[in-house]
């Protein structure tokens, strides 16, 4: 870890349209106020995407987890992490010579999809578990020497209710709460962790 006691934590969110999410936006209110937990809303800084290069590398330098929360769009990231990612990750800062950077840092996706659990399965809507589809970013952390954590997803987002909302939101803050004390660890295991399992698998996709 590059950090002794509890861990920084870069909550970087990419939703393009907060004010119409049911999800993201609740995700990020059960967050807000944690210590040790910066929130940085990327299209609230750059509706216009011209990323502060300068500025996200100092950031991402003064925390030992960047969290990526977006809703799944296109099977990816919104339009505006992928430009966070083209444009910060520089070559010889982030990878290649003298790229360390995030060395040592870890990286977490925080991930809401449309769809069921069940639409992500081979016999789904989907064809494919969620796993593949981050593949980009996963092995991005790993060329930035950076260790890829078992991502967070809460899947059928337009099924959810409000309690059921509430409850992945709670536990939510919990899991990056232990991150940040280091009481909980979310070793990569090459799947992914639901936040709210009961319901997606009861979930038609
Ligand atoms: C442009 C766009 C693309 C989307 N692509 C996907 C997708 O590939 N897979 C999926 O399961 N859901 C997809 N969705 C659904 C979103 O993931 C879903 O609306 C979001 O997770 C809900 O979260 P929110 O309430 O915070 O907005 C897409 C939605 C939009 C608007």
């Amino acid at each position: 870890m590059t950090s002794i006691g509890p861990r920084r934590i870069l909550l970087i969110l990419a939703h393009p349209a907060l004010e119409r999410s049911r999800v993201n936006r609740r995700l990020l209110n059960a967050v807000d106020g944690v210590v040790d937990v910066r929130l940085h809303d990327l299209y609230e800084l750059y509706p216009d995407f011209e990323v502060d290069v300068a500025r996200e590398q100092a950031l991402c330098q003064e925390h030992d987890l960047i969290v990526f929360q977006h809703p799944l769009y296109w099977y990816s990231t919104p339009a505006l992490l992928k430009e966070w990612q083209d444009l910060v990750l520089e070559y010889g800062w982030a990878y290649g010579p003298g790229g360390d950077a995030l060395v040592g840092k870890q990286l977490l996706s925080v991930v809401t999809t449309g769809g069921s659990a069940e639409s992500y399965r081979p016999e789904g809507g989907n064809r494919h578990p969620l796993r593949p589809f981050l593949l980009p970013l996963e092995q991005t952390a790993t060329l930035c020497g950076m260790e890829y954590l078992t991502p967070l997803v809460i899947h059928g987002t337009h099924r959810l209710g409000p309690l059921e909302i509430e409850a992945a939101a709670a536990e939510y803050r919990e899991v990056l709460t232990g991150l940040r004390d280091g009481s909980l660890r979310l070793r990569d295991e090459q799947g992914v962790r639901c936040l709210n399992p009961s319901i997606a698998h009861g979930a038609r996709g």
